[in-house]
């Protein structure tokens, strides 16, 4: 168990980033999606994003990602620059993407497959597998699991690879209520166990309170951050104790006051 419990979290630091894209309706003139974006997150801390649809949530992970660059400014992992993807980088979306023909294991190990390390890392797997509660599901396929359960093997295929930091495009946004609520339980024990710096984005404001340390929310698109807020609740939280109901409302009326303010910029 010793190597679920090192710490292997980065900071990362977000300054002045711009992106814009080719405008739909004439590519030759750019629309900016993300404007003069400037944010950090400390190694180990877990920070939700929350922001309107289309104000460039998946574009600033894409670009943490290093699937995409940036027009301007600088991100950087730690102290280095991002410049391509990274397996310290691991990114983990609504659809669980599983590859259907592979048993769970399987997908679990596929990265150290193709990364040629499956031997020596073999037992790590075993862990892993039962770290995210599938073990006895080692030899089933992705159909025979549930939408929780496969989204548990995404997050173990992508923390096998001891990323640095996990970035998290609304993992849980297509599983039910329920199922939902024990998930956010998963994560933040994996968080716990593993003490990854996490960046959630979450259209659920209930989630973005009970997980996280910060809660960024963006402006309508092009995306900046509007406010940065700390959530100094103790863990485990209780969803319905009033500060955590007071800190909702604070959001919601911010946010209903951000959406009034943006219906001009709407695309
Ligand atoms: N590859 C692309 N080509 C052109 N435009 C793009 C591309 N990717 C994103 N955009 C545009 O950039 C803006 C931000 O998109 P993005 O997907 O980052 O939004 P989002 O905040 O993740 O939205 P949602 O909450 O709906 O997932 C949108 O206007 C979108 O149309
Ligand atoms: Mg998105």
């Amino acid at each position: 168990m010793v190597a679920l419990a090192e710490t292997e979290a980065s900071s990362l630091r977000i300054q002045q980033v711009s992106k814009s894209f080719p405008a739909p309706e004439d590519p030759l003139t750019r629309r900016p999606a993300l404007s003069n974006i400037s944010f950090s997150v400390a190694a180990g801390e877990l920070v939700s994003l929350i922001g309107p649809s289309g104000c460039g949530k998946s574009t600033l992970l894409r670009l943490l990602a290093g699937l995409d660059f940036a027009d301007a400014g600088e991100l950087l992992i730690g102290s280095e620059p991002i410049s391509d993807p990274s397996a310290e980088r691991g990114l983990v979306f609504q659809d669980p993407n599983l590859f259907p023909w592979l048993t769970v294991r399987r997908n679990i190990q596929a990265g150290l497959v193709a990364r040629g390390v499956l031997r020596e890392k073999r037992e790590e797997v075993n862990e892993f597998m039962r770290l995210v509660g599938l073990g006895s599901f080692a030899n089933a396929y992705p159909h025979h699991l549930s939408g929780g359960m496969a989204q548990r093997v995404a997050l173990a295929r992508a923390l096998i690879n001891h990323p640095k930091v996990l970035l998290l495009d609304e993992p849980l946004g297509a599983l039910d209520a329920f199922t939902r609520m024990r998930m956010q339980d998963e994560v933040l024990r994996l968080w716990q166990a593993r003490r990854t710096t996490m960046l959630l984005v979450t259209h659920d404001i209930d989630e973005a309170i009970y997980m996280s340390d910060h809660i960024m929310i963006m402006t309508p698109r092009p995306g900046r951050i509007d406010r940065t807020i700390s959530v100094a609740l103790d863990r485990p939280r209780q969803r319905s104790s009033p500060d955590f109901l007071r800190l909702r409302g604070d959001i919601l009326e911010f946010i209903h006051f951000a959406g009034n303010a943006s219906t001009e910029n709407k695309s």
